[in-house]
């Protein structure tokens, strides 16, 4: 495997799936928290950072524990932090190295390379350069305004680049990454999804044995997957939990949970809407709602647990960005942020938690689904707050409003499928607004609500573009909204950005 070392760069997720998508497993730990370094380990990344290596405080490893040892390549920060320690000289870049640049010095003889092309298009965004080398360290790579965009140390498998070959900007970044894990760390690229469901298997086996684990599911992917493993492993000592709440999609309950049936899954079905509508009676604040959403959850879910006799275990559909530890370096020294299991498990229920996903990004969980059959209208889904519906209702609950939503998005999503654009988005839905709007019907003024739409593009729902729908087919899904759904007069589109909006409005 290849490690990691993070230095609060916002790309350092990427970088390991960049590796991943090389077949390749790898893990991220913090600069501080260094593992040791077992043999299985066969070259280390060093990643960027928001700091200065000028900064006091800024984050800081001892090298040589294996520089010299194993292949090292530094990345932005990384290159410069190697570079600064051993003697060079580091500053403030004078002119902006910020977007696109070009290779236009290359020395093709280094392995890290191979086969990348004079010219090449790579990513620069670092406020300092190094401007000069320490001795036995040597240019292989410059562009117009940056003399040392890349460097090793001689006699050494020591890299550094300012660039960034994680982003799709460095176009041939994912052929210098397969260089430095393939060649020079002579990785072999046998980690895929077969691989993965083999070992997890059989670990689950070991770890969970006879006994017995429950599983809450919600119709999205991660949960999904994560239960298919665990009962490829266990059989039918898995049970799982599906709550309606109330407040999911149109049909999605029943749907889903025939599904969930056809795939042989023991999973018990819980009609609790009306439990989920007096908890939300008369609340409003979104906080206030998600709070009382995730309370009855617990309460249903622990109901349901409590049947089961002798369960020790709790299954949870955890993916890796929720447990990588991340580096917070806006203070003075760095901290380390845990976001393990977040909301996660009620301290009374005493169980033990397994979480078959936790080492996999979510399109790693996609191409486990698909290895292991999971129907695409699970495993393709887009993915759906907790909450539901409920955070897509502006202002209080009632089941009226929530029929209202459901019908509007049923032919916003079903027309997004109908016209091949639903794998274009990575989430869409409808939001039902707290006004009202004049407008005219026949000869007839009415006095009715007003529904926005909101599809997003993006990888991982921290940063999103709203998508450029095609003008007709939202003029045809207004049409259709409007003219179908009892108590709608107007539909918007939403064309904001996040940052600085988020994608849900509540
Ligand atoms: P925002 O609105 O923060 O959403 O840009 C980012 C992603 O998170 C989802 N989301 C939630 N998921 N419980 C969830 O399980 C929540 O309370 C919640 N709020 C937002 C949102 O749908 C999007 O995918």
């Amino acid at each position: 495997q290849i490690l990691i070392l993070d230095f609060g760069s916002q790309y350092t997720q990427l970088i390991a799936r960049r590796v991943r998508e090389l077949n390749v497993y790898c893990e991220i730990h913090p600069f501080n928290k260094i593992p040791e370094i077992t043999p299985d380990i066969k070259g280390i990344i060093l990643s960027g950072s928001p700091c200065s290596v000028k900064d006091e405080g800024s984050p800081d490893i001892d090298v040589d524990q294996f520089r010299g040892k194993l292949p090292v390549l530094g990345v932005c920060y990384g290159a410069q932090l190697m570079a600064h320690k051993y003697g060079g000289s580091i500053a403030p870049s004078e002119i902006r190295e910020y977007g696109r640049a070009n290779l236009n010095h290359i020395d093709t003889h280094i392995d890290l390379f191979k086969e990348i092309t004079h010219g090449s298009q790579v990513w620069m965004s670092h406020g300092d350069t190094i401007k000069e080398l320490p001795e036995g360290f040597d240019v292989i790579a410059s562009t117009p305004s940056v003399r040392v965009a890349a460097y090793k140390i001689q006699g050494e498998e020591t890299y550094g680049i300012q660039f960034h070959p994680e982003v799709t900007h460095s176009l041939e970044g994912k052929n210098l990454l397969r260089n430095f894990v393939v060649q020079i760390c002579d990785c072999s690229q046998d980690w895929t999804s077969d691989v993965f469901i083999d070992i997890s298997v059989d670990e689950l086996r070991q770890k969970i044995g006879d006994d017995k684990v429950v599983m809450g599911l919600s119709g999205g992917v991660d949960s999904s997957v994560a239960a298919t493993l665990i009962h490829r492993a266990i059989g039918d000592n898995l049970t799982c939990v599906f709550v309606d709440n109330g407040l999911l999609r149109k049909n999605e309950y029943e749907e889903v949970l025939k599904s969930y049936e056809n795939m042989g899954l023991n999973v018990i079905g819980v009609d609790a809407k009306q439990r989920f509508y007096d908890a939300l009676a008369g609340l409003s604040d979104p906080e206030d709602k998600r709070k009382a959403i995730g309370k009855a959850f617990i309460e249903v879910f622990d109901d349901e647990a409590h049947k089961i006799e002798g369960v020790k275990w709790l299954g949870q559909g955890t993916i890796y960005p929720d447990v990588i530890e991340s580096v917070s370096v806006n203070g003075p020294s760095a901290t380390i942020k845990s976001h393990h299991n977040v909301g996660g498990l009620p301290d009374f229920m005493k169980l033990q938690v397994v979480e078959p996903l936790n080492t996999l990004f979510k399109d790693g969980v996609r191409e486990v689904g698909r290895a292991l059959e999971i129907p695409e209208n699970i495993v393709g889904r887009h993915p759906f707050p907790g909450p539901g519906l409920a955070i897509r209702i502006l202002g209080d609950i009632t089941p009226e409003k929530v029929r209202v939503l459901q019908e509007v998005d049923h032919i916003f999503i079903q027309g997004l499928k109908d016209h091949g654009l639903y794998d274009q988005v990575w989430q869409a839905g409808a939001i039902l607004l707290p006004v009202q709007s004049v407008g005219v019907m026949g000869d007839e003024r009415t006095y009715e609500k007003v529904v926005a739409l909101r599809a997003v593009a993006s990888v991982d729902g921290m940063t999103a573009d709203w998508v450029h729908l095609p003008y007709e087919f939202l003029g045809q899904i207004s049409n259709d909204i409007i003219n179908k759904v009892k108590g709608v007069n107007r539909v918007v589109y939403d064309i904001s950005s996040k940052p600085p909006a988020t994608i849900e409005w509540e």
